[in-house]
Formats: structure tokens, sequence, C-alpha cells
């Protein structure tokens, strides 16, 4: 991983950031996720593809990271192996002391499509991964009513995803992804496919989850003010070879309000980071 690029100095004194700002992320301790030498390789002889080139990188509990790339770069196969739901060709990916061969629970995913059932109600929707987990859905169903309450559709309970808008059908599968009560958060690109109005909504309201059930999360955004505005941390994925080549620390305070993105510090860090991806890839 370089480490020679972010100039922290650059950044200093720019209002609410702590001392490392847009420094290069330390080597954590206590990671919960861990990815360590991971390659991932699709297909054989000329058909052969390195989606993911020795990745590793370490996230502690709590931590909120996004992932920035081209396309192509190996960003989903690398959430989809973090996920249980690709195998690792090579290398490791631990959840605390477990190694990741298989889906878990203690895992919520959001994808770019909510991918809802159509004859399910928005409530059914959400409730849908305790009734494939097996659980009792008596038990949870409070808490499906009280997570759409929270997403602001309280009143479109009973309501099919065709009746309903493309960010309240993303609604419902944060609900969804949440249902269990998951550690884990694992979003791949999940706003891309909305109007800016709404993804700027859907922004603030991932803002005010992560504030209230302190979830640890991997975020791919093709978005930099996505990122920066999100996450504790932006990982760079590069192309040819597929790998995290930049690994920086986003240290605005939380609570966090969208007006953040007008500040200068923000604008500023946003650039800086254009400017490694655009040497990067
Ligand atoms: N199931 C698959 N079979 C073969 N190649 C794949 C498969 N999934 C992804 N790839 C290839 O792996 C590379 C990385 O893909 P992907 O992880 O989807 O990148 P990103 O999400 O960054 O756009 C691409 O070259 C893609 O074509
Ligand atoms: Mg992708």
């Amino acid at each position: 991983m370089r480490s020679d690029p972010v100039q922290p100095e650059r950044l200093a004194g720019t209002g609410p950031v702590q001392p490392e700002a847009g420094a290069v992320a330390p080597a954590m301790s206590g990671a919960y996720i861990s990815v360590r030498e991971v390659s991932k390789v699709y297909g054989r002889g000329r058909d052969r593809v390195e989606a993911v080139h020795r990745a590793s990188f370490d996230v502690p509990k709590g931590q909120f990271v996004a992932i920035l790339g081209p396309s192509g770069c190996g960003k989903s196969t690398l959430l989809m192996m973090c996920a249980g739901l690709e195998h690792v060709s090579s290398g490791r990916i631990a959840i605390g002391p477990r190694t990741v061969d298989g889906p878990s629970r203690d895992i919520g995913i959001m994808f770019q499509d909510p991918t809802l059932l159509p004859w399910k109600t928005a409530l059914q929707n959400v409730l849908f991964p305790i009734h494939i987990m097996g659980l009792r859905k008596a038990e949870h169903a409070e808490r499906a009513g009280d997570l759409l309450r929270l997403v602001g559709l309280a009143g479109f309970e009973d309501k099919k995803p065709h009746q309903l808008s493309g960010g309240m059908r993303q609604r419902v599968a944060i609900c969804r992804a949440l249902i269990s009560d998951p550690d884990i958060l694992l979003m791949d690109e999940p706003f891309s496919a909305l109007d800016a109005i709404s993804r700027d909504e859907m922004n603030v309201l991932l803002l005010d989850i992560w504030q209230r059930y302190s979830k640890t999360g991997l975020f791919v955004t093709h978005s930099i003010r996505e990122a920066v505005l999100l996450a504790d941390r932006v990982l760079v994925m590069r192309r040819r070879p597929a790998a995290v080549v930049e690994d920086i620390m986003i240290p605005f305070e939380r609570p966090r309000r969208p007006e953040l993105g007008d500040t200068r510090e923000f604008v500023e860090l946003c650039a800086m980071l254009r400017r490694h991806i655009e040497s990067q890839t």
C-alpha cells in the first residue's frame, strides 16, 4: 500500500478536523474485519481475470469504510468475498476470529438494485430474511415497523414495490439489511441509481443510522463526495493489477450533517482525493 502521496499538512488548520486530517490510515489494532493478501481469479486460460490482487486491510469495529475506484477494479468482488458470497482464490478474510467461508447473519447487504420481491409488501420484504433464517417473524414484526418508521416509510408498510419510488424502495432495502441487527453492513453502490435529491436524502439517512446503531460498514461508491461525507476512512482501488492503493482517514467529527459538504475543508479533501485517484487509476 502506498503511503507517500498523502500530505496531512496540506489540510492543517482547516477547521473541524482532528490532527491526522487526510493522513494515511495507521495500522489498526483490534481488527474486526481482517482482509489478508486476498486475491480472486475468475476463469482460466484466456478467460482468466484477476479481479482482486493481494488486497490487505483491517476494519476495526464501528468504522465506516468507503471503497472508491473505477469500474471493473474488483470492488464488488471484494465485497462479495467479505459477505461470504464468493470464495477467495488465495489469502484470508476473517470477521473477528472466524474465517469467512459462507454467508452469515452478522452481515447485512445492500446492492444498487433493491432486489425487493414484487408480490410482497414493504413490511413483508423487510421481514423476508427472518423467514429465510427460520426465525420467528412475530418477534421481528415490531422491529420491522420501527425501522420503516425510522426511514420515513410510516404508512407505506402495506405498499408493494411498484407503488414506491426508487428512493423508497432503497429505504425498504436498508430496513431489510438491518432487520436481523447485523454487526456489519456491506453496501455496493446502493444509491447510484437514484436521482441526486433522493441520493442526498439517503446519505442523510445513512448518517443517522450510523449514529444510532454504530455498525461496521464497507460502502462501495463512485462518488468521492459521498465517500467523504459518509466514511471514517476511504480505500482507493485501481485496475491492473486490481489492488488497494490508498488508505486515507476522513477526520470530520460525527454527528455529520450534509452542510459539511459546503465547507472549505471538505471540498479540499475531496479535491485531494480526486488527485490521488487520477494519479493512481
Ligand atoms: N462472476 C464473474 N466471472 C468472471 N469475471 C468476473 C465475474 N465477476 C466479475 N468479474 C470480472 O472481475 C473484474 C472485477 O469486477 P467487479 O468486482 O464487478 O468490479 P467493480 O465492482 O469494481 O466494477 C472485472 O474485470 C469483471 O469483468
Ligand atoms: Mg461493482
